[in-house]
C-alpha cells in the first residue's frame, strides 16, 4: 500500500476534527492528491459536510472479510465527492455494530491497517480517517493503521486536560502494540485572540507542547456554515482566513510527507 494513512483523533467532542479531515483532504486533492477520506465516526458527518448522505460504508471495512468478492464490495461503496481526486468512504449509525463486532471477535489491534491494505492497495496517496471523540475500539485501531495523526484540541479551558491522556495513548501504541506512526501535530482549534481563556489556553498549550503544536485555526462562522451548506471552505471562501489556516496546515502536511 503507498498511501499515507492520516487519522484526525481526539477523545473530546466538537473540537474540530471532522471540519478538519473534511478541509484537509479536499486541500490534498486540490494540490493533485488522490485522497480517500474514511468516516470511522457512526455520526456520518464527514459525508453531510462533503454534501453526501451517511452511508454504511465504514461498517463494510470494518466487517468484512478478505476475498476478492468481498473487496469489490467494500469498494463499491466508495463514494466520488464531485471534487477531483476527492472520494469518501462514507460511515453512519451502522458503524456502532461494527465496533461491537470489533470487540466480540476480539479483533487484533492490526485490523483496520490490514483492511485497508487489502481493500486499497492502489491508486490513492493519501487516506484520512476522521474518527468518533472516544479511545479503544475502532478509534485504537485507526491510529495504529495511521502513519501520522493529528489532534486537534479546543483552544478553552479544560480542553487541554484530555490531552495528556490521548498522547498517553499514542505512546503506549508505540512501546507496546509496536505502532509504526507518529503524533504529526496538535492543532489548536477555535481560536480567538480577543477571547483571554483563548489566548490561555494557546499559551499552556506552548509550553507544555511546543515541539507538537502546529499554527491554530481561528474560530470561523463560515466553517460552520459551509458544513452546514455540504460545502468544504475553499468552495464557499478560498481567500477567508479559514481556508488559509486549512491550506497552511495541507502545505504543513505535504512538507512533513517529503511529498510536496
Ligand atoms: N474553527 C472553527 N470555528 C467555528 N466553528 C467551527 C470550527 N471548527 C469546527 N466548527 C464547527 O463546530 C462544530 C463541531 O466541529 P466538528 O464537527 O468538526 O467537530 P468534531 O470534533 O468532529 O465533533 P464530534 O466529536 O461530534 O465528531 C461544527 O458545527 C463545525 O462546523
Ligand atoms: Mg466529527
Amino acid at each position: 500500500m503507498s498511501a499515507k494513512v492520516i487519522c484526525i483523533a481526539s477523545q473530546k467532542g466538537g473540537v474540530g476534527k471532522t471540519t478538519t479531515a473534511v478541509s484537509l483532504a479536499h486541500g490534498l486533492s486540490q494540490r493533485g492528491k488522490r485522497v480517500l477520506l474514511i468516516d470511522l465516526d457512526p455520526q456520518g458527518q464527514a459525508a453531510t459536510d462533503l454534501g453526501r448522505n451517511p452511508e454504511p460504508g465504514a461498517f463494510h471495512l470494518l466487517t468484512m472479510g478478505s476475498s476478492p468478492q468481498e473487496a469489490g464490495f467494500v469498494q463499491s461503496w466508495v463514494r466520488f465527492t464531485g471534487r477531483d481526486g476527492l472520494y469518501l468512504l462514507p460511515g453512519d449509525r451502522q458503524t456502532l455494530s461494527a465496533q461491537t463486532v470489533l470487540n466480540a471477535q476480539d479483533k487484533p489491534i492490526s485490523a483496520i491497517r490490514q483492511s485497508i491494505s487489502r481493500f486499497f492497495k492502489d491508486g490513492l496517496d493519501y487516506m484520512l480517517f476522521d474518527t468518533a471523540p472516544s479511545v479503544g475500539g475502532i478509534q485504537e485501531r485507526a491510529v495504529w493503521a495511521a502513519d501520522l495523526v493529528i489532534v486537534p484540541t479546543a483552544t478553552e479551558f479544560l480542553s487541554v486536560d484530555g490531552l495528556g491522556k490521548m498522547l498517553r495513548q499514542l505512546s503506549a501504541l508505540q512501546e507496546q502494540k509496536k505502532w509504526r506512526g507518529s503524533l504529526l501535530g496538535i492543532l489548536p482549534t477555535f481560536y480567538d485572540e480577543q477571547a483571554r481563556e483563548s489566548q490561555a489556553t494557546l499559551e499552556n498549550l506552548r509550553e507544555r507542547f511546543e515541539a507538537s503544536l502546529l499554527p491554530p485555526i481561528h474560530r470561523a462562522t463560515l466553517l460552520r456554515e459551509s458544513a452546514a451548506l455540504g460545502r468544504t471552505i475553499f468552495e464557499v471562501d478560498p481567500l477567508c482566513r479559514a481556508a488559509k489556516e486549512y491550506q497552511a496546515l495541507t502545505k504543513h502536511v505535504l512538507k512533513f510527507e517529503g511529498a510536496g
